[in-house]
């Protein structure tokens, strides 16, 4: 072996023992320099969507400025890359630059919550992006042993493991975007499929040949997805009705 090549087996040896030494606390020691929620999540990998959301609405820098001014510390859900690639096509393009904001901050919570603490937590938690009434940003927890859920209210998400948790930041991988109700929910004033059902044959007069189309879930969240209306096969007649 020559010279070089020996270098070289040592410095990969030193290398790896480093970096075996550094991780031996398990998810002790914060890196070097101020915490970094994108190096983080590079560091995990999986995570490429997240990261460019996190910068195209600054929540990211948001969140490491308040990491160094807050002593409540933060919680974050990361959705991996393949929970937003089993979104519906067009779902975050639909949205204004504002909704993506709003999207990010609610994947977002003020305090610092271990896993064991969410056992204790009420809901509705609140999130970044403000107001938990329903309707608005709730975002429910559940909890068994060791699993957590969470609850939007759109969808359910599973917390699939912890990506990094200091005494300030914890930062969890969840299996789904959340989406919240007051972007991706029915908007307030579409009358419950119940109270559809209920009116009198005479009230759906003008709507022929609907009486019997529930106004399903689907129908209700495609309507606020702007745009994706019209390929919505149920509860068009009754929709356009209404609102067109
Ligand atoms: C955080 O990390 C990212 C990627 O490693 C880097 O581009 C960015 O400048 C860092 N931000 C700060 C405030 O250090
Ligand atoms: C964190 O706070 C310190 C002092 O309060 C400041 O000097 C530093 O620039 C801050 N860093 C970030 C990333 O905000
Ligand atoms: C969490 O969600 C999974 C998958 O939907 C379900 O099987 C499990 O029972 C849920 N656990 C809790 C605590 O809600
Ligand atoms: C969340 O929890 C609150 C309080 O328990 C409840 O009123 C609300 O219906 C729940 N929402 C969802 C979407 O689970």
């Amino acid at each position: 072996m020559d010279h070089f090549a020996f270098s070289m087996l040592l410095l990969v040896l030193l290398f790896y023992c480093t970096k075996t030494l550094a991780q031996s606390p398990a998810q002790a020691p914060a890196p070097a320099g101020p915490t970094n929620i994108t190096k983080i999540l590079e560091k995990a990998g999986q995570f490429t969507s997240f990261i460019r959301l996190l910068s195209i609405t600054e929540v990211g820098d948001q969140i490491n400025t308040q990491l160094n001014n807050s002593n409540q510390g933060l919680t974050v859900f990361a959705p991996a890359d393949n929970a937003f690639s089993s979104l519906k096509s067009g779902t975050l393009n639909s949205l204004s630059d504002q909704q993506k904001v709003a999207l990010v901050q609610f994947h977002v919570l003020p305090t610092f919550l271990s896993m064991s603490q969410f056992q204790t937590a009420s809901n509705p938690l609140r999130t970044q992006a403000g107001n938990s009434d329903s309707g608005q940003f709730p975002l429910n927890v559940t909890t068994s042993g060791n699993q957590v859920n969470v609850s939007t209210g759109v969808d359910d998400a599973t917390v699939a493991n912890t990506i990094y948790t200091d005494n300030q930041l914890a930062v969890y991988q969840v299996d789904k975007v959340l989406l919240p109700l007051s972007i991706f929910g029915s908007p307030a004033p579409v009358p419950a499929p119940s109270a559809l059902a209920k009116k009198s044959p005479a009230a759906d007069a003008p709507v022929s040949g609907s009486d019997d189309v529930p106004a399903d879930d689907s129908g209700t969240i495609g309507l606020a997805m702007h745009g994706m209306l019209m390929v919505i096969p149920l509860g068009v007649g009754v929709l356009s009705a209404r609102w067109l």
